[in-house]
């Protein structure tokens, strides 16, 4: 039986990649939305199932989903925007009879907060030591330099390092910033999916060789037991249900430490799915209750991207009021 799946962040380079990877299958019928008319991903998909959705933030984002539900008989919702998952995920019965493909409520706020995620991943013994600015990281008999960075923080934004105790004590408060051991090694992605019990069907660790706008657009998988048990111990200890990119980086003593969790599918997917895990169609097979494999291999292998521009007739391009990113910046 066919089913229809609503992918929505369809201008990011995630999106872009779920909706390639599921057009690829024929039991599945593919609608794309973002609040761009702009979006690329948009056009990768017939003109009758391309749709244009509120902001994440907006009061009607959520309504607006569950009216395109009943309006196009959906049976999946995939967002690839962080925003837009919060706002579902605590309103997932609104979206009844569809079913939202992210995981729980709590593992998204856990993930979006990098102390509570420090916390809660602490019996892995893979996190760096990490407390609040202020008088916690003062008490702390730290090892010079240290890195602060907002707790609830995205693409580098706010991230510093402190070079020595005065700098730590001159740290603003206001910021919500956390103050975490200084990792001076190489850092990795792991793309990570987990079936409906939690288990790890495969962690694809991936170098960010090149990086554009916090997107990594080259670099390469590895195998290596240390990164993906590392890496499956964190999906675990958040109860991962789903897809995550979980980001570590080798300490002073070369350890795979966990620097945080990105709960949502990663711009450089086209990169693990070559690897041979295609992570959107087994999100989809995983929320549309069918079985999955417990566990998937990949091979080592490299990207590299370029930008490729797609010729649409001037009246097909959907007109919206919301301009792509600005509300990000
Ligand atoms: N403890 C740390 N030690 C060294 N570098 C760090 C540390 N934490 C973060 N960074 C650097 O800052 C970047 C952003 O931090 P990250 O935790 O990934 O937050 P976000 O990507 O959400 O801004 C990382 O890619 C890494 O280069
Ligand atoms: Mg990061």
């Amino acid at each position: 039986m066919t089913a229809r799946v609503l992918v929505t962040g369809a201008g990011g380079p995630a999106g872009v990649a779920v909706i390639r990877s599921l057009l690829r299958r024929s039991d599945l019928e593919v609608f794309a939305a973002d609040m761009d008319g702009w979006a690329s991903g948009i056009y990768l998909v017939p003109s009758t199932h391309r749709r244009l959705v509120p902001p994440g933030r907006d009061e009607d984002f959520v309504p607006a989903i569950s009216r395109m539900v009943a309006e196009d008989r959906l049976d999946l919702v995939i967002s690839t925007v962080d925003v837009e998952l919060i706002a579902l995920a605590g309103r997932r019965d609104e979206l009844a009879p569809a079913v939202l493909a992210a995981p729980s409520q709590d593992t998204l706020s856990v993930a979006l907060d990098k102390l509570l995620l420090a916390e809660r991943c602490e019996a892995t013994g893979r996190t760096p030591r990490t407390v609040l600015a202020g008088a916690d990281a003062v008490a702390v008999d730290w090892e010079f330099p240290v890195f602060a960075k907002p707790r609830q923080g995205a693409g580098s934004r706010g991230i510093r390092l402190v070079p020595d105790r005065a700098a730590l004590e001159a740290l603003p408060l206001d910021e919500g910033l956390i103050v975490q051991d200084y990792l001076p090694g190489e850092e990795y992605s792991v793309d990570v999916i987990a079936d409906a019990a939690g288990e790890v069907i495969a962690a694809v660790p991936r170098t960010r060789a090149r990086v554009d706008s916090g997107v990594a657009i080259a670099g390469r998988t590895v195998h290596d037991p240390e990164l993906e048990e590392t890496a499956a111990a964190v999906a675990k200890a958040i109860g991962l249900v789903g897809v995550a990119n979980v980001q570590l980086r080798r300490d002073r003593e070369g350890r795979a430490v966990l620097l945080e969790v990105n709960p949502r599918f990663p711009g450089a997917l086209p990169l693990t799915i070559a690897a041979g895990v295609d992570i959107p169609s087994l999100v989809a097979d995983l929320f549309l209750g069918r079985e999955l494999p417990s566990s998937i291999a990949f091979r080592e292998i490299a990207s590299v991207r370029f930008l490729e521009d797609v010729i649409v007739e001037v009246d097909e391009v959907l007109v919206s009021e919301h301009a792509g990113h600005q509300e990000e910046l």
